[in-house]
């Protein structure tokens, strides 16, 4: 982790604010490819997940953020209270949503803030002459950040933009989209979680493979917890046996034991507490793992993730 400042803050639309950081004593930046992040540890002790977007610039990072209506206090944080000067601390970029190399073709399909990984992917694939087509979902275009940025562009050729308010006909039509696809395009998915559940059920009734279809969500919905039961974790290497209650999350049980595990969002979205599963059946609460992840049960995500079986044998 490293300090940056941030150089500048302006609003992109109504309810996003796009933050430009450089390191604090002018160094060049970690390297970093489309489709990566950086956790933002905000000064009110939160941490969030903001993908890279714009042109890969080793002197400058930007992110830009959605003021979200139902924040927990990052995004309001960010829009409310941060201003230009302020020191942040972040991690190097870590990239979980890479592009495929050696692609035939990129399908892009973003909504709303899930445009941010979409730009700089459609920068990155328009340098090294890929093809590529960028479907950007929004309500209408002062609600859609980088409208400009991505129209005046030299790929703009590629870029269809559905505004739906007010004209139900240029809505994106996921299923007719995809029907005109060969499985040699690989498929990248950014935005709200039922957007992208309809997406890729369009995706899967077309015959898209899984392994062609990648995604990203920004927010977890809310977890229902109301059947949680308890359960036990063993940790492999040593034997240890550990009772997991009701209502406190894997993670809480390995803390309070003296095991830490790297974690960002708490909320099964990031992925960064992932962990081994050698035996047991998971109650996988997360939207980080796919479907197809899931049912291999070889892998859980212990900030909100629980046990079906009585027993779940962690990798650790
Ligand atoms: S910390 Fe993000 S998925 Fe667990």
């Amino acid at each position: 982790m490293f300090e940056v400042i941030v150089t500048n803050k302006q609003p992109l639309t109504a309810s996003v604010c796009r933050l430009q950081l450089a390191a604090v004593d002018g160094s060049a930046l970690p390297a970093w490819q489309a489709g990566a992040h950086i956790d933002v540890h905000l000064p009110n002790g939160i941490i969030r997940q903001y993908s890279l977007c714009g042109g890969v610039d080793t002197k400058h990072y930007e992110i830009a953020i959605l003021n979200e209506p139902n924040s927990r206090g990052g995004s309001k944080y960010i829009h409310d209270q941060l201003q230009q000067g302020d020191v942040l601390t972040i991690s190097a970029p870590k990239n979980l949503f890479p592009l495929v190399q050696g692609t035939h073709k990129t399908l892009l399909i973003a909504a709303g803030i899930g445009i941010t990984p979409m730009l700089a992917m459609a920068e990155q694939l328009h340098a090294e002459d890929t093809p590529f087509e960028l479907h950007y979902c929004a309500r209408e275009q002062q609600h859609a950040a980088y409208y400009d940025r991505i129209s005046n562009s030299d790929y703009a050729r590629n870029c269809h933009f559905h505004f739906s308010l007010g004209n139900s006909q240029n809505r994106l039509n996921p299923y007719r989209l995809l029907a005109d696809y060969n499985q040699d395009t690989q498929l990248y998915i950014c935005g709200p979680n039922l957007f992208i559940q309809d997406v890729i059920s369009a995706a899967e009734q077309h015959g898209w493979p899984t392994e062609n279809i990648h995604r990203e969500f920004f927010a977890a919905e809310a977890i229902d917890h109301s059947q949680d039961q308890r359960f036990e974790v063993v940790i492999n290497s040593t034997g240890q046996v550990l009772q997991v209650a009701e209502d406190v999350s894997i993670l809480n049980v390995l803390e309070d034991n003296g095991m830490f595990i790297p974690v960002a969002c708490e909320e099964g979205v990031c992925g960064t507490c992932l962990t081994g599963l050698l035996e047991g059946e998971a109650d996988h609460k997360d939207v980080f793992l796919s479907a197809d992840e899931k049912q291999k049960m070889n892998q859980i995500t212990p900030c909100c993730s629980r046990a079906k079986s009585k027993r779940l044998v962690l990798d650790l």
